[in-house]
């Protein structure tokens, strides 16, 4: 059993980790200990009472136990205005206008299965694969209940957490903030790791240590967003990728976060994360209640390898849904690189010819296909394609395309509204735009209002249409700008507070509304490139495309901070044309292939312009994908080294361990340089492996050793020929 609930101590249990909360004698759900995994023993015994100044007491015990203090103990739910000051994660204001609350344990029962949540993404098990804990707690003054719902996925390592608030009261509440998570950690010396980046640069991992402050990550831009990353990391200070323990946090929502870590004055942690509150208000009359999305958290002892493993498994088998979960993903040509707007049917029948030779699966018409979008000053809304640009219909296309045995997808980006439309100058009210002031425009658009049904049922319609009409197989979900003056022309005055989250609601209902119709249609995610790159997303999409950053030195920072949080075969990677059109950086055909092949792979230039060489080798690499395809896909991953290394090296292990994919980029180059080692891992002691390079012209076996003697011993990286040369080496058991 995962879950044990005795006498008021709960606690949960998954394969390596413990997580335990305690109700006390005044009813206060203390949380008394995550980490590795120990037997049911009452872990409140840790919790040193002190009497200290300035923390108050609770009126039932503050005429004789100063030590008492809602300030220094470790909740479980930590409420804004019952005497802690430290952050806190549930803010309400109440019928008198009071902010005030005191959350006391009701009940707690075992459910079986994992729960799910109205409306959003989460994590989804077999009943035999999990548990739900369901902690009810309330404030009977204020008329409000909160059930703490924990997912518990023991093989998995992964316990998740969300919340249900009810009004239960006579009068009506409004929400401010809503944390999902809320964990204390009595003591300990935190690193806090976190991934921040900008558009076409994302993700970049950054490690400082927790002070006495509060550190926060979040984003107010109406998407998760490029600039900082709804995963974060807690470690200890001499955590590394195999020692040491960690805490991972992943919020599947990809709208405005907030993630906030305090060291009290006790030297005590608490870290939160949910909906950012500065974007958030939510009424709830009597009787109404409120789902908050969920965080999924698992730790480990071993180092960040394991932790990213941990998620990475759960994202592939508990998050990712439909056929596509389990299924090859298509390797896929995109004209956006090659021909940006300035495209005719022609010249992508003529693209869609090469990359049909060249045996690729997938053609995908880019940006610029509808309306009159010829730049992307307009059009976005009137979802009609240009006849006249593509000189025939959809229809007619896509039998074209697939006729070359590819499939077809399309590029979309339903919540953007261009002022050059027929639908804003029919619907001007459907923009996010504040009554009475001047919109702030972000490549040239607006914001469609996805808050409103008639406004998500237009845009369902026209997107169910266009697949119908071109018999599309992929659909790439763009997004490319950031949401301001969110005001929707429906709510009412008191629940533009609610716009943000409603926003958030809406996207996620039309995806789920195109899975049911579509069960087989593939999403990619896309927010100019990794602007929504979240555990949410991918609960519809799976597969993101990483960044608009084609670059392979940089996709190496990129997909090195993602794969913290996010497996290999959710990142969409394609080969591009040199100089790069983001860097202007020159790096070898073979090199870019091998850091596309670490995602999903495709090509994103102009495959009539090469040689029949290079069209050759195309076919080469797409033959080496194919065979990698679920090694990728279902495989362990391990960080070999890092960015900052001469060489980047990264692991791909089959899950039956007998084949591993070791790829590496070498970043600098010098006369006569040192041997660079790694140490491959994941292998089998015992079993013997051929050690090969599959790439070019060395295909031949360099070595042959046991999995102990790899993995203790390390292999030597082939030394690069040139700048930014690469590797790919395959360890297959013999
Ligand atoms: C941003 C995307 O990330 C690009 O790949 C491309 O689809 C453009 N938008 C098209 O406008």
């Amino acid at each position: 059993m995962a879950i044990i609930i005795s006498s008021g101590l709960i606690t949960i249990h998954t394969d390596h980790t413990t997580y335990q909360m305690k109700a006390d004698e005044l009813s206060t759900l203390l949380h008394t200990y995550y980490g590795p995994r120990i037997d049911d023993t009452d872990m409140s015994q840790l919790i040193v009472p002190r009497d200290r100044g300035f923390s108050g007491n609770p009126y039932e015990v503050g005429m004789f136990d100063k030590t008492y203090s809602f300030d220094t103990l470790p909740l479980e739910l930590s409420a804004f205005g019952d005497g802690d000051y430290r952050i806190t994660g549930f803010h309400a204001e109440d019928h008198l206008g009071a902010r005030a609350l005191r959350f006391r344990f009701r009940e707690a029962k075992v459910l079986p299965g994992k729960y799910g949540l109205p409306g959003l993404p989460a994590v989804y098990a077999k009943e035999s694969e999990a548990e739900t804990l369901e902690v009810t707690l309330a404030d009977e003054d204020a008329g409000l209940l909160v059930r703490l719902l924990y997912g518990v996925l023991p093989d998995c390592d992964v316990i998740t957490r969300a919340l249900i608030v009810e009004n239960e009261g006579q009068n009506p509440v409004r929400l401010l903030k809503t944390a999902s998570l809320s964990l204390d950690f009595l003591y300990g010396d935190f690193d806090l790791i976190t991934f921040h980046g900008r558009h076409a640069m994302e993700r970049k991992m950054e490690r400082r240590s927790i002070a006495h402050s509060v550190h926060s990550v979040g984003s107010v831009r109406g998407m998760s967003s490029h600039h900082y990353n709804p995963f974060v990391i807690l470690a200890d200070k001499n955590t590394d990728e195999t020692h040491g323990q960690c805490f991972g946090f992943s919020f599947l929502y990809s709208g405005e976060f907030l993630f906030e870590a305090e060291k009290d004055q006790a030297d005590s942690t608490r870290v939160l994360m949910g909906i950012h509150p500065d974007d958030f208000t939510w009424d709830l009359q009597p009787g109404d209640s409120f789902a908050a999305p969920e965080v999924m958290m698992s730790m480990s002892g071993e180092g960040f390898g394991l932790l990213s493993r941990n998620f990475h498994r759960t994202i592939r088998e508990h998050v990712i849904r439909g056929p596509w979960r389990d299924r090859r993903r298509p390797v896929l040509i995109n004209n956006w690189e090659a021909t940006y707007f300035n495209f005719n049917g022609q010249k992508l029948l003529e693209i869609a010819d090469t990359a049909a030779a060249c045996g690729l699966d997938l053609f995908v018409l880019d940006d610029g296909w509808f309306g009159k979008r010829n730049l992307d000053d307009s059009s976005l809304g009137d979802w009609v394609p240009n006849e006249e640009k593509l000189g025939m219909t959809l229809k007619e296309l896509g039998e074209r395309i697939r006729e070359k045995g590819l499939m077809f997808g399309i590029w979309v980006e339903p919540e953007g509204f261009s002022t050059d439309s027929d639908l804003y100058r029919k619907h001007p009210d459907w923009a996010t735009i504040v009554p009475g002031r001047k919109p702030d425009l972000s490549r040239h658009q607006l914001i469609l209002d996805f808050t409103r049904k008639d406004v998500q049922d237009y845009i369902l319609e026209r997107l169910t249409s266009i697949i119908r009409e071109g018999g599309i197989s992929y659909i790439k979900w763009d997004l490319n700008r950031s949401i301001c003056d969110k005001y929707s022309a429906l709510l009412p005055v008191k629940r533009q507070g609610e716009f943000a989250h409603r926003y958030m609601l809406g996207v996620y209902r039309i995806l789920e509304e195109l899975l049911r119709s579509f069960p087989d249609l593939l999403i990619e995610g896309c927010c100019g490139g990794g602007g929504r790159f979240d555990a949410g997303m991918l609960y519809y999409t799976p597969q993101i495309w990483c960044s608009d950053n084609s670059d392979a030195v940089s996709r190496l920072v990129i997909q090195y901070g993602t794969s913290f949080g996010y497996p290999a075969s959710a990142m969409g990677a394609h080969v591009s044309a040199v100089p790069n059109h983001q860097t202007g950086r020159t790096t070898p055909f073979k090199t870019r292939a091998v850091t596309a092949m670490s995602g999903t792979f495709g090509y994103e230039l102009d495959i009539t312009k090469m040689s029949g060489e290079e069209r050759e080798e195309i076919r080469r690499q797409v033959g080496i994908y194919r065979e990698l395809n679920s090694l990728v896909r279902e495989g362990d991953y391990y960080r070999l080294s890092t960015p900052d290394d001469v060489c980047t090296v990264w692991e791909n292990v089959s899950p039956d361990r007998t084949e591993a994919l070791v790829s590496g980029v070498w970043h600098g180059v010098e006369a006569n340089p040192p041997v660079f080692y790694v140490k491959p891992q994941g292998l089998i002691p015992d079993r013997t492996y051929a050690v090969s390079y599959l790439d070019g012209d060395s295909d031949k076996t360099a070595a042959v050793m046991s999995g102990a003697a790899i993995m203790a011993g390390g292999l030597p990286c082939r030394m690069p020929a040139m700048e930014y040369d690469s590797f790919l080496m395959k360890l297959a058991a013999v």
